[in-house]
């Protein structure tokens, strides 16, 4: 258990924080294939959080996407969308669960008359991941020699489950409330402790009426250290 663990469950009712078991980051490869109008390609990690190495919206490879595509329409293997890489950086960097629509990366065609594929090479960055219910704090901590790095921040609500108890079905039904922020990193990166209140006048309201929650995924660096390429084991 992390220091903070220990420190919020005492402390704390409402707010919790846990290293995610993982402590050794894993790689990923999600490809989907170019099918069909309304297309969703959707990363995912179980422990820790994305991290996007590598993106190809377009062809590299002959042997990818074959099923129900002519042949002609797989020969060319020099198609790349340019942004794609930036772009998934920017929707999934930080997140544990990111969806972007394919339909995003169709206009302009980097090569017509070829079938595409999006591919994502990720990494799965292990996280502490703390989580605190609204109107109660998130307390990250590492220990002295260390400092905080903030990957990511969701305050919103995307499962049932969390922060739901004494709740109305009504208060928790929306879970398509995600809202990334990047306050808990102003705040907190840097500090070797720190507090902070999953509330309205911090971050908003992005859906009214559903009881929402803050959740912080980070990890404790040495200062200077690459907060993207660290050992993890306490
Ligand atoms: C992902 O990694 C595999 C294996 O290293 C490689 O063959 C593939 O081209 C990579 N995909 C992208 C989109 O770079």
């Amino acid at each position: 258990m992390s220091s903070c663990a220990k420190l919020c469950s005492a402390l704390l009712l409402t707010a919790t924080c846990f290293l995610l078991t993982a402590v050794v980051d894993s790689s990923e490869q999600v490809t989907t294939c170019d099918w069909f109008p309304l297309n969703i390609h959707r990363l995912a990690c179980d422990h820790g959080v994305i991290k996007v190495d590598k993106a190809l919206y377009g062809r590299s490879s002959p042997l990818v996407c074959t099923e129900r595509a002519p042949q002609h329409s797989l020969s060319n293997v020099q198609c790349a969308r340019k942004d794609t890489v930036e772009t998934l950086q920017k929707s999934c960097d930080g997140k544990s669960v990111c969806e972007v629509l394919i339909n995003d990366f169709r206009t302009p065609d980097p090569c017509v008359g070829t079938f595409k594929y999006l591919q994502t090479n990720f990494t799965c960055l292990h996280a502490i991941t703390c989580v605190a219910c609204e109107e109660s704090e998130a307390h990250l901590y590492c220990d002295e020699e260390r400092e905080i790095f903030v990957y990511g921040a969701e305050f919103g609500r995307r499962d049932r489950r969390t922060c739901s108890k004494r709740r109305t079905p009504q208060e928790t039904e929306n879970i398509h409330c995600q809202h990334q922020t990047d306050i808990v990193g102003k705040r907190c990166n840097g500090k070797n402790s720190c507090l902070i209140k999953a509330s309205h006048d911090l971050f908003g309201d992005p859906c009214e009426g559903t009881y929402k929650y803050l959740e912080v995924f980070y990890t404790c660096i040495y200062h200077g250290e690459d907060p993207y390429n660290t050992w993890y084991i306490d």
